[in-house]
């Protein structure tokens, strides 16, 4: 890929950030997605009194993604105000990967609302991923 420009993942996720409904954790996460036709889509954490009913902001932000009908993320950008800055949960893991064939790879850049980057991708936050065959 050519060199990624992460501003507008980065400024779409800390946008959509304030959005964050997170009464219980008082945690607020921003994430984007860039898509396979260059469109970039937000979502933030949506929290619930049954905890387990939680959704994160990556998969908050991949579902309004595939809900238009793309299939392939290309890139990923989380905002928290964590140091050093937050990495996805194990879930929302295992969801980006459904969508990336094993042999290709997904930046993901952890980033927090003091400027830090960190640059690292599915292939190292869930290495050796559980894929089934294709299916689709
Ligand atoms: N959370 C996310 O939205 N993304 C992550 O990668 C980690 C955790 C949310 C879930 C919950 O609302 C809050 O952060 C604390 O766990």
């Amino acid at each position: 890929m050519l060199r990624m420009d992460w501003e507008p993942l980065i400024a779409a996720a800390a946008a959509v950030r304030a959005n964050a409904y997170a009464p219980y954790s008082k945690f607020l996460v921003g994430a984007a997605i860039l898509m396979e036709d260059g469109s970039i889509w937000a979502g933030a954490n949506i929290e619930n009194c049954l905890p387990s009913l939680t959704t994160c902001a990556e998969r908050n932000a991949l579902t309004a993604a595939l809900s238009t009908g793309l299939r392939k993320p290309r890139a990923v950008a989380v905002v928290t105000d964590t140091t050093p800055p937050a990495s996805p949960c194990g879930l929302c893991r295992q969801t980006l990967s459904e969508f990336i064939d094993i042999g290709e790879n997904l930046p993901i850049l952890l980033t927090n609302t003091a400027g830090e980057r960190e640059e690292t991708s599915l292939d190292e936050l869930l290495p050796r991923r559980f894929k089934l065959g294709p299916v689709a």
